[in-house]
């Protein structure tokens, strides 16, 4: 959102429901971005029919739609999504990233574009930056020629998913008020709050044991901004040795009921 806010475009939003975003609310706009594998923040999946519906827009419109996939590599249910872009690789632009898989810092990622538009991107990474690090690109080049890539992202993902069992294995006996979605895939849950339950309260009481979880408040945008109160619980961020005990804290502010 503040990027498209600092290239002074007009922003609509979608809602976003069971299937993902609406997309029959689309209409005159040049573009849509679109997180399709695991909806950010609210983890559902874009149904295959809204899949088919936004290449029909983007298709009727002339339009673009930007495919996010920041944490693609990892889905732990048995049904691995296909692209997007691959239903219509001449409007739609795929973006990846190493931010999830490697570190954020690394500032590294991957678009694949439309041919009509490759010139454009070309010329706007050069403006932005004069392109990213030469060494670093290179590093990971071969760290993904090697293989060692791939084994990483396994390991990382049989690691992630045991943690998101524990979370789910402790929320349910210790927290049975709450209901947990989003969870087939990538790096955070949303933790549903009772509906009497204040989401800021909710915060505020896990910021003060030192949890940095997100209320899902402080996503929304637009005239859209009626939702379920809700937690966004990341749980890759703590190194291993600190994991058992932030689970504890977050068990112990959602055991505490309403505060
Ligand atoms: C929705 C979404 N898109 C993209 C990214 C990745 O952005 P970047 O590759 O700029 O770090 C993130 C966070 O990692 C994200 O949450």
């Amino acid at each position: 959102v503040s990027s498209v806010a600092a290239a002074h475009l007009n922003l609509t939003t979608l809602l976003v429901d069971q299937q993902g975003a609406a997309i029959d609310q689309l209409g005159s706009e040049a573009a849509v971005l679109l997180t399709p594998a695991h909806q950010f923040p609210v983890g559902v999946p874009l149904s295959a029919r809204r899949r088919a519906e936004v290449v029909e827009w983007a298709r009727d419109a002339g339009a673009i739609v930007i495919e996010d996939d920041y944490d693609g590599e990892f889905r732990y249910d048995r049904h691995p999504l296909g692209a997007l872009q691959a239903l219509a690789p001449d409007r739609i632009v795929y973006a990846g990233t190493a931010s999830k898989t490697l570190a954020p810092g690394l500032r590294l990622g991957w678009l694949v574009v439309p041919s009509a538009l490759s010139d454009a991107v070309v010329s706007a990474k050069t403006l932005a930056d004069r392109n990213s690090s030469a060494i670093d690109q290179l590093t990971l080049a071969e760290f993904i020629r090697s293989g060692a890539y791939d084994r990483h992202v396994r390991r990382s993902r049989l690691s992630y998913r045991r943690r998101r069992d524990r979370l789910l294995a402790a929320l349910e006996r210790r927290a049975p008020h709450v209901r947990v979605s989003g969870i087939a895939a990538g790096l955070h849950a949303l933790v549903e709050l009772p509906a009497t339950w204040s989401e800021e309260d909710v915060v505020a009481r896990a910021s003060a044991r030192g949890l940095a979880v997100a209320g899902l408040g402080s996503y929304a945008h637009g005239p859209h901004q009626q939702h379920r109160a809700a937690l966004v619980v990341g749980y890759a961020k703590p190194p291993e040795h600190a994991f058992t005990g932030a689970l504890a804290r977050l068990l112990a502010v959602l055991a505490e009921g309403e505060g």
